[in-house]
């Protein structure tokens, strides 16, 4: 059995002093045990969350990481500077990032290499533009993104990795994918991990939803077979709201 993996992705919002009122309120909250909670706050509210959250078993992740050690990268964060907040887990090629920041398949396979060099666990997002998916691009696009997000990742790292299904045309549009699309797409990713890793890795591996995911609409989404939790966006930034996600099967 998959373990349901619920995540927060609260991109450029909430300032560090609403950060801590937020991870204390989750700190208090009831949550369902048999779910693995991450949020992931901007850089600058990762000390104070950090120390909120200190052993609550609520994940804290970077929404994002530099490609590179360290050295003369301005405005850049390292994998090192993370893990000495005590942070393990980041975020990697988020379509935002990907769409604003040019990030190609290939950095991001950098920044995946980097960060489990650095023993940190990793989300990948992937997921095909509104554009690719009407030209029947679906299939190559997930496909370009998987071999190369994961090229050079060993078997014995796999395990580090989630996957994040974001169909782009889907983020912050209100427009989900309907629960039959986005489970087409999953098996898809699936499938494509059993072709690199084997089939006991690909039953295994975890592969959350991302796209306007809602308290309405996460129950449907999280009935899918091959949907093991959510990359959620803006329904995260209301406590509330994310609290009922977290808790869409109690
Ligand atoms: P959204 O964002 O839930 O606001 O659509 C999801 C994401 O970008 O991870």
């Amino acid at each position: 059995m998959r373990k349901l993996y619920i995540a927060g992705n609260w991109k450029m919002n909430i300032t560090p002093s609403q950060a801590v009122e937020y991870a204390k309120k989750l700190k208090d909250s009831d949550i369902d045990k048999n779910v693995k909670v991450m949020i992931a706050p901007s850089f600058v509210c990762l000390p104070d969350v950090c120390r909120a959250l200190n052993n609550t078993g609520i994940i804290v992740a970077a929404q994002n990481v530099n490609n590179n050690q360290k050295g003369a990268f301005t405005g850049e964060v390292s994998c090192e500077m993370l893990k000495d907040l005590g942070i393990n887990d980041v975020i990697i090629g988020h379509s935002e990032r990907r769409q604003y920041y040019c990030e190609s398949d290939e950095l991001i396979n950098e920044k995946v290499k980097i960060a489990l060099d650095n023993n940190m666990d990793v989300i990948l997002c992937i997921g095909e533009t509104l554009e690719q998916r009407e030209n029947g691009e679906l299939k190559s696009v997930l496909k370009k993104q998987v071999y190369t997000g994961l090229k050079d990742v060993s078997d014995s790292d796999i395990f580090k990795i989630t996957l994040a299904y974001e169909p782009v045309w889907a983020i912050g549009t209100g427009k989900t994918a309907t629960p039959e699309d986005a489970q087409e797409a999953h098996s898809y990713i699936r499938y494509l991990i059993n072709s690199l890793y084997g089939e006991k890795v690909s039953e295994k591996i975890i592969i959350q939803y991302g796209g306007s995911v809602k308290p309405e609409n996460a129950k449907q989404l999280m009935a899918c077979p091959d949907i093991d939790g959510a990359l959620v966006g803006g329904a995260s930034l209301k406590i509330d709201q994310f609290l009922s996600i977290i808790n869409v099967n109690k």
